[in-house]
């Protein structure tokens, strides 16, 4: 199976980016994970360092004003970590960057420290100090807002990445996708454009040779087919360039036509059946555009058989009278059940020369054009293969 390489390497492209995203957003995750432990160490390590300046502050009659002045200043320079002291009745008797609720009043205070003291013992044991033999204070503590706040960075870090990611990813491929839609319709429209000088001249020139005695009346025939042919490819293209005219048709007569065409032009050793069940319906369909559609259908059957085989084309309404069926089957070579959609991807092709863009534009004409829908409704390997187009009726119909 070959597919173009610039698909190939686009997958891979995209692959890549978010294989370095993850790497990124995962490094960033682990590096704040790391700063954030390391913060809490310092601020344990901080508060062991406070609970020895309480404990010194305790047996102040050893100490010498100047260190009890400087272990003064230690308790006060902890402007972060909030710490309660309690006593030995688990009274508390100090805190500090504790924030406590306004107007309350002495035992409600208590009563809040209290609590706050039971939600820091979850986070750290307290620090027991001996302040005189046999009497002991607790120093309960927990961290920081800010390192408390950081661990959620890597959270938000991430959610942000993947915000971003999302709305790249959505706006790239939605941009691209204008952009091929834009080439395709342009290219499409400029390609008919051009072939219009050339079949004007080509049809004046036939006109010439009919007054021309000498030449002859067979050669001006297939010359007047070959360039009705030409102008129905200029029709195709300028149709699928920009907003196709739909119009009411009677789709039997289409198929017909498809198929009277297409049998001149393929082995004599493929048949063609054609099965209608009603001649009335009919369909707004773009005429040019979903004869295009029924002969790509019937090109790639006759690969598949190996030019040696049966194409049926069967055309029907749906049980609820809403919707047109029409069934394109053949007994080719069938297609592999993991590849039935693949099928329809620009680019996936299985033969020697082809491009496999046939699908892909079947599926733009039905579904983009025709509001309809198209897939593969039975494939056996070996067997054969069924596509099927449902296509809304006319208003009228379902009345
Ligand atoms: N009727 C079918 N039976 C089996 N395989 C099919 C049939 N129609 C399409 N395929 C598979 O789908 C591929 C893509 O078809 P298409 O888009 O028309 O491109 P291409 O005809 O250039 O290969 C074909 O190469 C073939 O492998
Ligand atoms: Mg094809």
């Amino acid at each position: 199976m070959k597919t173009y390489s610039i698909y190939k390497n686009s997958a891979f492209l995209k692959w890549l980016i978010a294989a370095l995203g993850l790497l990124v957003g995962g490094l960033s995750v682990y590096y704040t994970n790391m700063l954030v432990r390391r913060l809490a160490d310092r601020e344990k390590r901080q508060v062991d360092f406070f609970a020895k300046a309480q404990r010194q502050l305790a047996l102040t009659e050893e100490t010498s004003q100047e260190v009890s002045f400087l272990l003064m200043e230690v308790i006060q320079n902890n402007d972060l970590i909030p710490v309660i002291l309690l006593n030995d009745r688990r009274t508390p008797i100090s805190h500090r960057n504790v924030e406590i609720p306004k107007k309350l009043s002495e035992d409600e205070r208590n009563s809040y420290l209290l609590k706050k003291v039971e939600e820091m013992g979850e986070d750290y044991e307290p620090i027991v100090v001996e302040i005189a033999p046999d009497v002991y204070n607790f120093i309960y503590y927990t961290n920081s807002e800010l390192v408390r706040e950081l661990r959620f960075a890597p959270v938000i870090q991430l959610a942000i990445l993947a915000i971003l990611g999302s709305i790249a990813y959505v706006v790239f491929s939605s941009s691209k996708r204008a952009e091929q839609n834009q080439v395709w319709a342009g290219l499409a429209k400029e390609t008919a454009h051009q072939l219009g000088t050339p079949i004007s001249s080509l049809m004046a020139w036939v006109e010439y040779f009919k007054t021309d005695e000498n030449f002859s009346e067979e050669i001006i025939v297939e010359l007047e087919k070959d360039i009705s042919r030409l102008e129905m490819i200029t029709a195709r293209f300028s149709s699928i360039g920009s907003v196709p005219q739909l119009q009411e048709v009677n789709l039997p007569q289409t198929i017909e036509h498809v198929v009277q065409y297409l049998s001149k032009r393929v082995s004599s050793k493929v048949a063609f059946h054609i099965d209608i069940a009603d001649r009335d319906i009919r369909a707004n369909i773009s005429p040019p555009l979903f004869e295009w559609v029924i002969e790509n259908l019937c090109k790639n059957a006759v690969d598949a058989m190996n030019s040696q085989g049966n194409i049926t084309l069967e055309l029907k309404r749906s049980s609820g009278h809403e919707m047109i069926i029409l069934d394109v089957s053949d007994d080719g070579k069938g297609i592999p059940p993991g590849k039935l959609k693949a099928v329809f991807k620009p680019g996936f092709t299985t033969k020697k020369r082809g491009w496999g863009l046939g699908l892909t534009l079947v599926k733009r004409i039905v579904e983009k054009y025709h509001g309809g829908k198209i897939f593969v409704k039975k494939s056996i390997p070996g067997l054969g293969t069924t596509f099927r187009i449902i296509i809304p009726v006319i208003d009228s119909e379902k009345v």
